[in-house]
Parts: C-alpha cells; sequence; structure tokens
C-alpha cells in the first residue's frame, strides 16, 4: 500500500465518522507531496497516519487544522522523526472489555487471562470494570464501559479471573507519566470520554499491577502460557494487534495458539485474521471480527462501542 493509499483509507474507513479532525488530516496528508516524501523517508511500519498524529499531539503540536497540523510537522520534522522511529502505535483501550465480556462469560470459571500484545494491560480488567449494554448494568465504579449489543443477550456476569498476564513487544507502565501520556497521546482528539476511561483503568491497574512480559506472541507465548495456574480456565486472547504482525507471523501464532490448552477469543480486523465466510458488515465504520477458537461469532466496532451477533 503507498503512503497516499494508507492516508486515504485512514480516513474513509477508520476516522470518517468517528474523529472529523482525523478524517480532515489523514485526507489533507494524501494529498501533500512534500509531507508524504518527509514519510517515506521512515520504514514501511512508522508511516502509519495513528503514529504520525499520535507524535504530534504528544509533541504538542496542533491536530485540528491542517494548514496549522502541516506547518507544525515539517517545521519540527526533525523532533516528529525521531519520535516516530522509536514508538509504536500501542492504543490501550479498555473499551474492548465489553465486547470481549460476552465471551469471556460464557467461558468455565475461573479463569486466566493472558493477553497478547496488551500493551499497558488495561484489557486484563474486565471482571473489574462496569458495563453498560443499553439498560442493562452491569457491575459498579469506574469505568463504566457503554457498548451497544445486538444479536445476543448480554452477559449476565462478569468473569472471575484469578490471573492475568500480558505479553508485548514493548510493556508500557500505567504509572510511568511518560508511558501514559504516549497512551493519552494515541487517543483521537475529540474523544474526551475515552481519556476520562483511561485514567479510570489506569487506576484500576496501578492498584493491583498486572504480570507484563516483554516478549514476542509467537517465540514466548507457550512459557508465558505455562505460568498460568492449571485450575484456571486458560484464555489467549488478542485485540487490534495483528495487523502489526507480518503475515507469515500471523499464521505462526495461530498455529502457537491451537496447540495450547483452553481457549483463544481474537478481536481483529477482517482483512488482518481472515475467515472463510462472514456475514454483511454491518454500516457505520470499521468494525474488527471477534471469534472464539478460530470461529467468528460477531462483528466489533474499533473501541468497543458496539457487538453485533452474527444470525
Ligand atoms: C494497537 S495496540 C493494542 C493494544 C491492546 N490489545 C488493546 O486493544 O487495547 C497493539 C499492541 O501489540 C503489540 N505488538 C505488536 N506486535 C507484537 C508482537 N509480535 N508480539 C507482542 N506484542 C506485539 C504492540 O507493541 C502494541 O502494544
Amino acid at each position: 500500500m503507498t503512503t497516499v493509499d494508507r492516508y486515504a483509507t485512514f480516513a474513509a474507513r477508520e476516522a470518517r465518522g468517528v474523529s472529523p479532525a482525523y478524517e480532515r488530516l489523514s485526507e489533507a496528508v494524501a494529498r501533500d507531496g512534500e509531507l508524504l516524501t518527509r514519510i517515506d523517508t521512515l520504514p514501511p511500519a512508522k508511516r502509519q497516519p495513528n503514529l504520525l498524529f499520535g507524535v504530534v499531539r504528544l509533541l504538542g503540536g496542533p491536530v485540528e487544522d491542517p494548514a496549522a497540523f502541516r506547518a507544525y510537522a515539517l517545521d519540527n520534522w526533525p523532533a516528529v522523526e525521531a519520535e516516530m522511529r522509536v514508538r509504536a502505535t500501542q492504543t490501550n483501550e479498555p473499551g474492548r472489555c465489553a465486547v470481549l465480556l460476552p465471551v469471556l462469560a460464557s467461558l468455565p470459571q475461573p479463569l486466566a487471562l493472558l493477553e497478547v500484545g496488551a500493551s499497558a494491560g488495561l484489557n486484563l480488567y474486565p471482571d473489574r470494570y462496569a458495563y453498560r449494554y443499553g439498560d442493562h448494568s452491569l457491575g459498579a465504579g469506574e469505568p463504566v464501559l457503554d457498548c451497544a449489543i445486538s444479536g445476543t443477550a448480554p452477559p449476565a456476569r462478569r468473569p472471575e479471573v484469578v490471573w492475568r498476564a500480558g505479553l508485548d513487544l514493548n510493556p508500557l507502565d500505567v504509572r510511568d507519566p511518560a508511558d501514559v501520556a504516549w497512551l493519552d497521546a494515541l487517543i483521537w482528539p475529540e474523544h474526551g470520554h475515552r481519556r476520562e476511561r483511561l485514567r479510570a483503568a489506569a487506576a484500576v491497574a496501578s492498584a493491583e499491577p498486572p504480570l507484563l512480559v516483554r516478549g514476542d506472541l509467537v517465540d514466548d507465548l507457550p512459557a508465558l502460557a505455562a505460568r498460568a495456574p492449571r485450575e484456571a480456565t486458560l484464555v489467549v486472547f488478542h485485540t487490534s494487534v495483528l495487523y502489526q504482525v507480518p503475515p507469515p507471523r500471523r499464521e505462526a501464532f495461530a498455529e502457537v495458539v491451537r496447540g495450547l490448552p483452553g481457549h483463544w477469543i481474537a478481536n481483529e480486523d477482517p482483512d488482518v485474521l481472515r475467515y472463510p465466510a462472514l456475514p454483511e458488515q454491518p454500516r457505520g465504520g470499521f468494525h474488527n471480527v471477534l471469534a472464539l477458537d478460530g470461529r467468528p461469532l460477531a462483528w466489533t466496532r474499533g473501541h468497543g462501542q458496539a457487538i453485533t451477533w452474527f444470525g
């Protein structure tokens, strides 16, 4: 995919209807020869819109107005480029727990959760957050995760979690203000509710920090899985991770995870983790596919706003 295509596709597929500011920016970058030339000096994996926009936000640059963004990015290119080279998009969205919950709650309890591509591990606390599926509420306290659910009943309970561990190439620490600043910069400009959710989920995680291991989801998964308590159901899960993993490694990962005991939950872009047949995708923006043990179950909105169970 060319960088023009990458920015135009991000505008149309991910930002439209979700972040007008990022839709404007990515459309403007897709037409901007000078910025595109600079971006193309970076390795392909570092050319992502989310990474560029997040770095400019982290540095204090403007992201609402394309002309101001362009001037800032070009004037400060050495600093922008340096940050883009050392960082990756590690958006940690606890809202995704709301779409994982119906599956987690249906498995034999208690659970030993192992998240690959965990970032700061905020999705390892589905038992601690509160949920609102329409007028059905579950749990108390903060954050409250709102999710529109259709095609299935909302979960009747939260899971019982006795062990939680995450694996990531670069685990982030919610107790480190610099890591929280990066997580904050990755949240899209208009999404104040997600910023609040990040603070509330970070407080939950800080009170009982998860076991986070630096490592690769293929090479290091078996060793971490072996540390899970035997008396609990092992659940290996991942959300919005495999797009960062080269296709042959995705296959290798699927093979490793299929060889483990317990269950495997995937919540990924259907272009990244493919299934033989899927129902038509609901309208209204980008959707992931939620799958249990390789069987696709539902469409889910990117930040966990909605889940549409297959009929
Ligand atoms: C977009 S973030 C998603 C974080 C989290 N799953 C969520 O949904 O909030 C993707 C994460 O996957 C991690 N990652 C990418 N490739 C990986 C690999 N080969 N092994 C382990 N983690 C990886 C990145 O470092 C990053 O933290």
